[in-house]
């Protein structure tokens, strides 16, 4: 019996313009570009493996162990253009095994807890298609993959690159353009680091597609967000990273969650994803700048309470300091919960 077999692993990306709103949500296009900044493989990373045989008589996946749902639209479409792509190539050459006909078992683990609201299916969905694309030797860039990963996951595409990735929203309406591309290798800003507070594993209340689509649907402020403040923030940021810039990337990663979390307490009725705990964060993070007189640390919040503070390796007693110190006597963080608290960033 013949099993033919890919393994790879696919980092988490954290989000410092974010992704929030989709024009199309059958092709999942966004309605504004992002920025992101993948984290360390080391930390934070799904692994997957991909296989199939002639033996297998239906897809399965298998979660940290446990079977998980393959049948969702999204999964379905990954899965269809995948193999549709070994299926072209196969026809343009008789000599390779028909794969693309076979049932495929992909096992994925992730080290990290999977319901901490941190970034999971980011780096599930990118591990998933390049698994297959790996598996079916598929002549596929990362920018190629991204078409493929984005229709799992939005942020997904941003994980098949290292360093700091921004996705293109792209204006065609068949989605063609709107894909992942690295802004600057990890290797250009090695000193970056992250610090991630859980503050609760718990899963969150409400699903990224379900707040996007009300926030398109009700917030009259989003309209402004994607209109003025993701195009202003797309190209400061982009500046500042070309400079090693960390105040102005500070700002605009801060001003970016405020702007995101705006839109969402401004949807009918509205959404709350930050809680008290997370506005401890933020209180602490403004008491790290005023106190050194700069700023060295930014926080960032995604569709949870969790916050990721950025800081530059030079700052980690400062910022770490305070942290620890708070999180003594702050109800609510947990301590010493994986993953690591500090992350180092590098490259996929
Ligand atoms: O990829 P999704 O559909 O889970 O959406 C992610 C949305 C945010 O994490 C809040 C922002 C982002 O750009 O990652």
């Amino acid at each position: 019996m013949v099993v033919y077999r890919a393994s790879t692993t696919a980092p988490v990306n954290i989000a410092v313009v974010k992704y929030w709103g989709k024009r199309d949500p059958k092709l999942n296009l966004p309605t504004n570009s992002s920025l992101s900044v993948t984290l360390s493989q080391d930390d934070l990373r799904t692994l997957t493996t991909a296989s199939c045989s002639e033996t297998y008589t239906e897809d399965v996946l298998l979660l940290n162990g446990s079977p998980s749902d393959l049948t969702g639209a999204r999964t379905q479409a990954c899965l269809r253009e995948l193999r549709a792509l070994r299926a072209a190539l196969e026809a343009k050459d008789a000599s390779l095994p028909k794969l693309a006909q076979l049932k495929l078992l992909l096992v994925s683990e992730n080290n990290f807890p999977t319901a901490a609201g941190l970034a999971s299916s980011a780096a599930g969905f990118a591990a998933f298609v390049r698994a297959i694309a790996d598996l079916y030797e598929l002549p596929a860039s990362p920018t190629e993959l991204s078409l493929i990963a984005r229709q799992g996951s939005g942020s997904a595409c941003r994980s098949l690159f290292g360093g700091y990735v921004a996705w293109r929203a792209g204006a065609h309406v068949d989605g063609l353009d709107s894909k992942a591309v690295e802004v600057a290798p990890a290797a250009h800003w090695p000193n970056m680091r992250a610090l991630i507070l859980v503050a609760s594993a718990a899963k969150k209340g409400v699903s990224s597609t379900s707040g996007m689509q009300q926030t398109v649907a009700t917030s009259g402020l989003f309209q402004q967000r994607i209109a003025e403040v993701v195009p202003a923030n797309m190209e400061t940021m982009e500046a500042a990273i070309a400079a090693r810039d960390f105040p102005k990337f500070a700002e605009v990663t801060m001003r970016d969650s405020n702007s995101f979390h705006a839109t969402c307490a401004d949807t009918y009725p509205p959404i709350f994803y930050m809680n008290d705990v997370s506005r401890a964060a933020v209180r602490a993070v403004e008491a790290i700048n005023t106190a050194a007189g700069k700023t060295i640390a930014a926080y960032t919040f995604d569709a949870g309470p969790n916050a990721v503070i950025y800081y530059l390796e030079e700052d980690s007693e400062t910022v770490l300091g305070t942290f620890y110190a708070l999180l003594e006597s702050t109800e609510g963080w947990k301590k010493g919960t994986n993953p690591k608290s500090s992350v180092q960033l590098d490259e996929a």
